[in-house]
């Protein structure tokens, strides 16, 4: 059984001021295994981050679903981790409390 399942997941934003939805990410299917290592490969604007972060759960899809371990992925959690392609650490936060962040929230 596939690990992670990205099954015809596609993304439009709706368009600000008026202006035309962005299809920001066309329906893509993938099939990833437990230790599966994978690169999503594109030119810049083809919806690699968009895919990235409905698989994290940090955004819904417009159609399709992905599920891992054959659960429904609807929101972010600690099975899924995610490195941001910008800056994301708290400022105020010593490198070693960034890091105890995520583990302390967990308890
Ligand atoms: N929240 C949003 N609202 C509207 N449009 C968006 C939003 N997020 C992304 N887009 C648009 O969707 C498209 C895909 O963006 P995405 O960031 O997924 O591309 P990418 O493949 O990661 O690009 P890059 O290689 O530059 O990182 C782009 O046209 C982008 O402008
Ligand atoms: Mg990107």
């Amino acid at each position: 059984m596939s690990k992670l399942l990205i099954e015809g997941v596609s993304r439009t934003f709706a368009g600000v001021r008026g202006g035309e939805p962005v299809r920001a990410l066309m329906p893509v299917d993938l099939a990833v295994a437990a230790n599966d290592f994978i690169t999503i490969l594109g030119p810049s604007g083809c919806g690699k981050s968009t895919l990235l972060r409905i698989v994290a759960g940090l955004e819904a899809p417009s159609e399709g679903r992905v599920l891992l371990d054959g659960k429904a992925v609807t929101r972010p959690g600690p099975d899924r981790g995610m490195v941001f392609q910008s800056y994301t650490l708290f400022p105020w936060l010593t490198v070693a409390e960034n890091i105890a962040f995520g583990l302390r929230e967990r308890g």
